[in-house]
């Protein structure tokens, strides 16, 4: 069965960008699926509805908040999807950026699910913290997470629980970061990775 994935997303520094396009390859890797990449600013919710499984990404910004590229395609979801549920049945996951300097880490990714949630979506997924900059390790998780998304999306793995949201320390298992790494990080004051 072949699948079309749209993968939507908006970025300033390009890291929520990278996320997106290691989904894409990621989701590639499976034998039947049509990937279309977008960025969402300027682009209205209609496109949401050319897909048969659908990733939605972007940077957390503020304070826990939308990033503000992203607003006019949330605000576009709440009117355009939202009141028919135009999105019931389909498949989906968030992304975000985030940086554990920040009060409500990551946060914009119960943002994204609760939108696509109140369209109909079904979240299949756990939502992707990525902090900061990907390094090689979430490179590899990222399109193993994109892979097995596209599976789950086809009915070939069960869906995953998606609550609670990843913590800062499932942020850094993906980044391989290890408890005494993040401890040695700490003392030097060293953030990135
Ligand atoms: C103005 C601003 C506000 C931010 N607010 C948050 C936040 O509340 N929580 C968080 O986890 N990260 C926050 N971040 C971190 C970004 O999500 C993170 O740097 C991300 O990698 C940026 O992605 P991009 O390169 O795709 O723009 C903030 C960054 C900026 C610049």
């Amino acid at each position: 069965m072949s699948l079309r994935l749209l993968i939507v997303y908006t970025t300033t520094g390009g890291n929520t960008r990278e996320t997106a396009e290691l989904a894409a390859e990621g989701a590639s890797s499976v034998g039947g699926v049509e990937v279309d990449l977008y960025n969402a600013y300027g682009l209205d919710a209609s496109i949401l509805l050319e897909g048969d499984a659908i990733l939605v990404g972007e940077p957390t910004w503020g304070d826990g908040e939308h990033h503000a590229d992203f607003l006019p395609m949330d605000r576009s979801m709440g009117e355009l999807l939202a009141p028919e549920k135009r999105l019931t049945g389909i498949p989906a996951a968030a992304f975000v950026g985030c940086d554990r300097a920040y009060r409500n880490f990551g946060r914009a990714i119960e943002l994204v699910e609760d939108r696509l949630m109140e369209c109909g979506a079904l979240i299949v997924q756990r939502g992707l913290k990525i902090e900061l900059t990907h390094n090689d390790h979430s490179r590899v998780f990222t399109r193993q997470w994109a892979h097995d998304f596209v599976l789950r999306a086809k009915g070939e793995m069960p869906p995953q629980p998606h609550r609670p949201a990843m913590t800062r320390e499932q942020a850094d298992a993906i980044k391989g970061v290890s408890l005494a790494d993040r401890e040695r990080r700490n003392q030097s004051g060293l953030r990135h990775s």
